[in-house]
């Protein structure tokens, strides 16, 4: 006999009638104090549970249920379960179908409140096989959507101190991000491909109040229209009311509490820029299909190497959310135009590599520190890595040399004699104009040419202006 077992003892005591010996007593006591323990341990878990009994009377809660739910055991116990919630509470529909339902997103109105779910309801059988009551167990959204971005790795891995760089300009970033990650700000980064915007973007998060929360990153090239809507905001399945299967969560509401990186911004179409807009507005989406506003709490670095100022002329980009986004932002120099950085980049990784691949290589030749200097880098420090990442390889001796370096695919090139005559180009008038334009805001005016700033004040020299 199980000591809980409470029907044979009371067949027991009845048998017995005043006459208990000592092992009925021990078997009563035994049996109380499994009860209690039962209980205590439900109220331990962080899990809510509730069951009712047949007839959809709530007969049990425990303490994470009530808070929760923000209610307490008094107000809900004894009551029939559909009347808390506008919505058909779960456990009805488990006596309705005598079915589980696992793992299901849920969505209760308590009094005003909207409390979001993950809950999984049982129904409880006798020896009969009848239906005697149901159960349910549920959980806040919150400790989901925390698995899900640990297990899907939704962190972010660098911080400062892996951002190498002595020129100015990349200093200067480095002080200027660390100011905006202590604000609460959304933050714009430009910045050619492969100029470590992303970099920048997870170091930021990692320096803010939100590092312990999720660092997400959604590129917005890489959908169509419709998905990068679903990719943000998620959509809704209908099940019953109330519960929502199949739905998917979006990475607004998975990156809540944390950062949203939005890669590629101008590549988003303009009909989500409007929703994106909305949401910065709001701070609350919906999900496609869904009609319920869900609150977020979500920092956006979005990221560009596009002009958008040119984009907004051309009615490419919405002018409200490029203001919106550019109130703090971070202007990331190409490498060609921080030389300075080059062979410190290039000395890092070969260390890197190094230690990866237990090689000793000891550094570049001359010849291979002159050629790294004059080459431009179109694909920044991306492509300055992947090339050194194939000359540690290459490399059979203790400098990698210019040939290690041109069978690694480094070739002088035109790009940058391109590039070069590509700034002739831009004649004094034009230029003049511009200036005019733009009030004599030398930054404004190398945004709008498109050119950086070092090269407009070579420019301005030149021209004399
Ligand atoms: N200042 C830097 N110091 C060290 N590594 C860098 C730096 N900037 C970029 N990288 C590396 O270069 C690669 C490209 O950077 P990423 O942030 O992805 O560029 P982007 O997002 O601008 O295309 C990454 O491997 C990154 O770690
Ligand atoms: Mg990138």
């Amino acid at each position: 006999m199980s000591s809980y077992d409470i029907k044979k003892i009371i067949d027991l005591l009845l048998e017995n009638n005043n006459n208990f010996d000592k092992a009925c007593i021990n078997q009563i006591i035994d049996c109380l104090n499994f009860n209690e323990l039962l209980l205590r341990a439900l109220d331990s878990v962080n899990e809510g549970i509730s069951f009712c009994d047949k007839d959809g009377y709530l007969i049990y809660a425990n303490k994470s249920c009530c808070n929760i739910i923000g209610t307490s055991k008094e107000e809900i116990l004894g009551k029939k379960i559909d009347s808390f919630s506008k919505d058909k509470p779960l456990l009805s529909g488990i006596l309705e179908m005598k079915k589980s339902i696992i793992d299901i997103e849920y969505f209760l109105r308590f009094k005003e409140k909207n409390v979001q779910l993950v809950n999984s309801g049982y129904p409880v059988f006798n020896d009969k096989k009848e239906i005697i009551g149901a159960i349910d167990i549920f959980r806040s959204i919150e400790r989901t959507r925390k698995l899900t971005s640990t297990m899907a790795g939704y962190q972010a891995f660098f911080n400062f101190d892996h951002i190498m760089g002595e020129s100015r300009r990349v200093k200067e970033n480095i002080k200027l991000a660390k100011v905006f990650a202590k604000s609460s700000e959304n933050i714009l980064i430009i910045g050619e491909s492969g100029t470590g915007k992303e970099l920048f973007a997870q170091a930021i998060h990692n320096y803010s109040s939100r590092k312990n929360k999720p660092f997400i990153a959604l590129n917005c090239a890489n959908f169509q229209s419709e998905l990068i809507d679903s990719e943000l905001f998620g959509y809704e399945e209908g099940a019953f009311t109330g519960a929502k299967k199949g739905g998917k969560l979006g990475k607004f509401e998975l990156a809540h509490g944390g950062t949203l990186f939005l890669d590629e911004l101008a590549e988003m179409q303009i009909h989500i820029q409007a929703k994106l807009l909305r949401v910065l507005e709001t701070m609350c989406i919906s999900r496609i299909g869904g009609s319920r506003p869900i609150k977020v709490d979500v920092r956006i670095i979005a990221a560009t190497n596009r002009n958008l100022e040119e984009l907004v002329e051309q009615g490419k980009f919405r002018r409200d959310l490029y203001y919106r986004l550019k109130v703090l932002y971070i202007e990331i120099p190409p490498l060609r135009e921080r030389e300075k950085d080059v062979l410190l980049l290039a000395a890092y990784f070969i260390k890197k590599f190094n230690d990866k691949i237990r090689k000793n290589i000891r550094g570049l030749s001359n010849e291979a520190k002159k050629m790294m200097l004059e080459y431009s880098w179109p694909g920044n420090i991306r492509e300055l890595e992947n090339m050194l990442s194939r000359a540690i390889y290459i490399c059979d001796g203790d400098y990698i040399t210019d040939t290690n370096l041109e069978l690694a695919g480094l070739k002088e090139s035109k790009y940058k004699r391109f590039l070069k005559n590509e700034v002739v180009k831009i004649d004094k008038k034009v230029l003049v104009d511009t200036l005019e334009q733009t009030g004599g805001n030398k930054k404004r005016t190398s945004e709008l040419l498109g050119v950086s700033r070092p090269t407009l004040y070579k420019l301005l020299k030149e021209y004399k202006v």
